[in-house]
Parts: C-alpha cells; sequence; structure tokens
C-alpha cells in the first residue's frame, strides 16, 4: 500500500451504519481481525476476544438491545450534545435496521483475566480503530459503536459470554450502501499548541 492509499483510507473513515446485502466471507473478516490483532497492547497481553455474529436472529436481538438503549435513555441524553446532523444519523441508522442490514457483526470484548483494568479499554481500542481501517482498506464499511455494548447482561447471556469477558464495541461490517461525505473534523492547528498549552501552532 502506497502512502497515498493509507492517508486516503485513514483520511475517508466514517462510520457507516447502513448496509447493502452483499456478503462478507470469513476470509475477509479474518484479514480484517489479523490487522486489528495487530494493535499495540499494554504488557502485549492482547485482552480481545471476537465474537463474529452472523446468524440474523442474533443480529436482530443485538439490534432491539441497542434500539432499547437508544429508546430507553440514550437518545435524550445525545440530544443536546450531538449535532443535529449526527443525531439524525443515528437516528437513521437505528430505524434503519443498522446493525440487522450487516453481513456481519463483530462483538469486540475484553478480558478481564488478560487485561488490567486500568489499561484494558486503552489496549482494546486502538485494536478497534485497527479493525476499522482494515475494513476500509479493503472497501468495506464500519463502525465503531458502543450504544448496544453497554446492554450488559442480556448481551453477555445471548452471546454465551463468561463474567471474565466484557463486551466493549459492536463493529458492524458490510458494503456501504451509498457513499458518506467526507468527514467533520476540525483543524489540526486549533487542537495544538507550541511548546505550552495555550501558544498557538
Ligand atoms: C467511543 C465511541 C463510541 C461510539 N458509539 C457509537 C454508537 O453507539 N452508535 C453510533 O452510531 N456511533 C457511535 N460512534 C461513532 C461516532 O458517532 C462517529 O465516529 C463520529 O460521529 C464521527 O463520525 P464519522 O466517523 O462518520 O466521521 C462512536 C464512536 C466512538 C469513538
Amino acid at each position: 500500500m502506497s502512502t497515498t492509499d493509507f492517508f486516503s483510507v485513514v483520511l475517508n473513515q466514517r462510520a457507516h451504519r447502513e448496509f447493502a446485502a452483499a456478503p462478507v466471507d470469513d476470509a475477509t473478516v479474518e484479514t480484517v481481525l489479523r490487522a486489528a490483532t495487530h494493535a499495540p497492547s499494554a504488557e502485549n497481553k492482547q485482552p480481545w476476544e471476537f465474537v463474529v455474529v452472523r446468524d440474523p436472529a442474533v443480529q436482530t436481538k443485538i439490534h432491539d438491545l441497542t434500539e432499547a438503549a437508544w429508546n430507553a435513555n440514550g437518545r435524550a441524553f445525545s440530544e443536546t450534545r450531538l449535532t443535529p446532523e449526527l443525531l439524525k444519523e443515528v437516528d437513521e441508522g437505528i430505524a434503519g435496521g443498522g446493525y440487522r442490514t450487516a453481513p456481519v457483526l463483530v462483538v469486540v470484548c475484553a478480558d478481564l483475566e488478560r487485561g488490567l483494568p486500568a489499561t484494558v479499554g486503552s489496549s482494546i481500542f486502538p485494536c478497534v480503530q485497527n479493525l476499522l481501517l482494515a475494513a476500509g482498506a479493503l472497501g468495506l464499511g464500519s463502525a465503531l459503536t458502543t450504544l448496544g455494548a453497554a446492554a450488559g447482561a442480556p448481551l453477555a447471556a445471548l452471546l454465551g459470554l463468561p463474567d471474565h469477558v466484557v463486551p466493549q464495541a459492536i463493529v458492524p461490517l458490510g458494503h456501504p450502501v451509498r457513499p458518506l461525505g467526507p468527514p467533520r473534523r476540525e483543524p489540526v492547528a486549533e487542537h495544538t499548541h507550541r511548546d505550552r498549552y495555550g501558544t498557538a501552532w
């Protein structure tokens, strides 16, 4: 991959919440997960466990748990925090079937017996980011979502997780249903300081 390709993937990464019907095979999922597992992790404990969900019944239940969390308090909490545009995107993703439209859901979990509580999140999310970028490099859409992962006991029961394996993120993977425009990001100079906080870059 050239430098240009790398930056093109990174700078065009977006959260995809709806997917086309085209399938994603196991070899592709494995390629993406291999990239995920090449992330750094504290003490190199690699505390990730992935549950790859293709079963439509399980996907529907995960979608239902997420939708219930959004409707119960997630939306009210987010209403004043998200831009109207982002709120609309999340609303449409959930109403449009979200997780149910993805050919694959990857539930990324943390094994709390391998990772220390203080660092396990810092180890899992680089892994998730690698997963998202690898998906983008292969032309797939994906999204880092945590709303559904917070469902707790019902999700753990659905996936048969032992107590020490805790969901951290649910990443839908699939072919984008449409291109999403460019990411909305603030300029680097607005959040970069030279030598001392407050001195302009
Ligand atoms: C920690 C974290 C949690 C997130 N949780 C959700 C989520 O539960 N549902 C969702 O639709 N998007 C979720 N997102 C995606 C963000 O909304 C998205 O990355 C952000 O709005 C930027 O949008 P873009 O990636 O399309 O440019 C999450 C992102 C992060 C980093």
